[in-house]
Parts: structure tokens; sequence; C-alpha cells
């Protein structure tokens, strides 16, 4: 049985000016597949997504895609973004430092579900415990025109050649993360845990179904009737609201994998 990638590049090519960013680059993104793209600054790692993701042409090559691109905007929140994932699945997901200013938890509830996506993923961040954690290949830009794929990102540091001062400053900043000693679940919060996607979705069904109370047509025209349905609309939504802190919450509590035993 042979797979089709669900995006492909064949011999992709791009420079500004006489600067060349990466030149001759092929590959396939399959279903599973979670790409790490790291580089040093400015060595057009969110050029190549741009191209990946359709919204700028290459100078050379061919891009082809099969299945629908979701790159979610820098002003998406993490939190709308896990949502989505959950509810309307796409196939290629397109991610440049989606990490910015999130706090720990909710990052590492993006984190976990990353790392369950199934479909074919591209990410750029400089948080080292994200990558190791969701990628299953790097690929590095080395900035000056080259590109190599490694098996992890131990691997792609070991390769490179003594730190630079610039390239330094990235692995400070990927290592600065600090993180919270991890506590177990307690049996009751394990069961809550269990519960949780479940939990979230009903609460979810319930806004929907209260949006839909609270704009029939029939009690518009009821001051007492709509105050009431807008009510439960009100509650129905900070129940979602609260779910997703609290799974945020147990998230963290959760026991972590190292990436070798994924
Ligand atoms: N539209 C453009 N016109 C001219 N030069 C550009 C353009 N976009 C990017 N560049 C240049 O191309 C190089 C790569 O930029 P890019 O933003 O892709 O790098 P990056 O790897 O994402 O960097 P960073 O780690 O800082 O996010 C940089 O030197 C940048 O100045
Ligand atoms: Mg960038």
């Amino acid at each position: 049985m042979s797979r089709s990638p669900l995006l492909s590049c064949e011999a992709i090519g791009k420079a500004y000016g006489t600067r060349s960013l990466f030149d001759e680059l092929s590959f396939g993104l399959f279903d599973g597949d979670h790409v790490g793209l790291v580089g040093p600054n400015g060595s057009g790692k969110s050029t190549l997504l741009r191209i990946l993701a359709g919204i700028e042409p290459p100078d050379r090559g061919t891009r082809s895609v099969r299945g629908g691109v979701r790159v979610p905007s820098a002003g998406e929140q993490a939190r709308v973004l896990i949502a989505r994932l959950m509810r309307e699945p796409a196939d290629i997901l397109i991610l440049d430092e989606p990490t910015n200013d999130l706090d720990i938890p909710t990052l590492e509830v993006l984190e976990d579900n990353l790392a369950e996506f199934d479909g074919g993923l591209v990410l750029v961040t400089h948080d080292r415990f994200m990558l190791e954690r969701v990628s299953t290949i790097i690929l590095a830009l080395d900035g000056r025109g080259g590109a190599e794929t490694f098996a992890d990102y131990a691997q792609w540091e070991a390769a490179r050649a003594p730190p630079r001062p610039a390239s330094r400053d990235v692995a400070a900043r990927a290592g600065a993360r600090e993180r919270p000693c991890r506590q177990r679940l307690s049996s009751l919060e394990q069961r809550e845990w269990d519960g949780m996607e479940g939990a979230i979705l009903d609460a979810e069904t319930a806004v929907e179904v209260s949006r839909q109370a609270a704009e029939d047509p029939g009690i518009a025209a009821d001051p007492a009737a709509l105050q009431t349905r807008y009510a439960a609309l009100a509650a129905a939504r900070d129940l979602v609201d609260r779910l997703y802190v609290r799974w945020a919450e147990l998230e963290t509590k959760r026991p972590s994998r190292s990436p070798a035993e994924e």
C-alpha cells in the first residue's frame, strides 16, 4: 500500500535579494508526521511555513497539497486552538511560534493536544520542551541555504558547529522554561480527568442548546423569557470556561512522559 503525502514540496528554493534561504528543498508530510522546523534567527523558518501554507509562492520548485491546511493567526489563543482541534480536526496544521505569551498550564495542554494530533504538523518554536514532546522529526535550516533532517532535537544539537553567540542565545531561550514539579493525580482527580473530555463536549452541547433557546423567535417579544434564557446561556458558557481551566489544572498534575517514551 502506498501512501500519498498530505503536503509535499519538490525542489523548492527561495531567496531574498542575493540571500538564498533554501534551495532544492524536497519533502513530504504524511499523516502523523510532526515536523519541528528549526534554524537560527533569520534562517527562513517563517518564510518556509508561509510557502507550505500557500501564502507565498517559492521562487523555484513546486508545492502540492491534499486536504485542508489550517494556519491559525498569531493572535489566536491556545485555548481556542485546542477547542478547534477537538471539534473540527484539520489534516495539516502549520504553527509559527504558538507558545508566545502562554502560561505554563495552557502551554502544556496545547503541547499534549499537538502531540496527539494525528494529521500532519509543521511547527516552529523556540521552546525545546515542546519540540521534543511534539515533533517526530526535525527539519533544520542552517541559515546558509542548506537544510537537513534529524531524528530529534538532540541529534540536531550534536550535529551543529560549536554555537556562535546568536545560536547560543536561541538555545538559552529554548531551555529557559522552568517546569513546576509534577505531582500525580489523586484517584478522584484521575476520575475527573477521565471524564473531562466528555464533560467539555456535553457542556458545549448545552451552550448550543441554550443559544438556540435564547434565539427562539417565539420569545423575542417576551423580556422575562429572554432574560431567563440568556442567563442560562451565560451560565452554560461559564461552565465551559471553568471546565477548560480545570482541565489545564489537572493537566499540569499528570505525570510527565519523556519524549523517549513516546
Ligand atoms: N518579504 C521579505 N522581503 C525581504 N526579505 C525578507 C522578507 N521576509 C523575510 N525576509 C528576510 O528573509 C530572512 C528569513 O526571514 P524569516 O522570517 O523567514 O526567518 P526566521 O527563521 O523565521 O527568523 P526568526 O527566527 O527570527 O523568526 C530574513 O533575513 C528576513 O529579513
Ligand atoms: Mg520566524
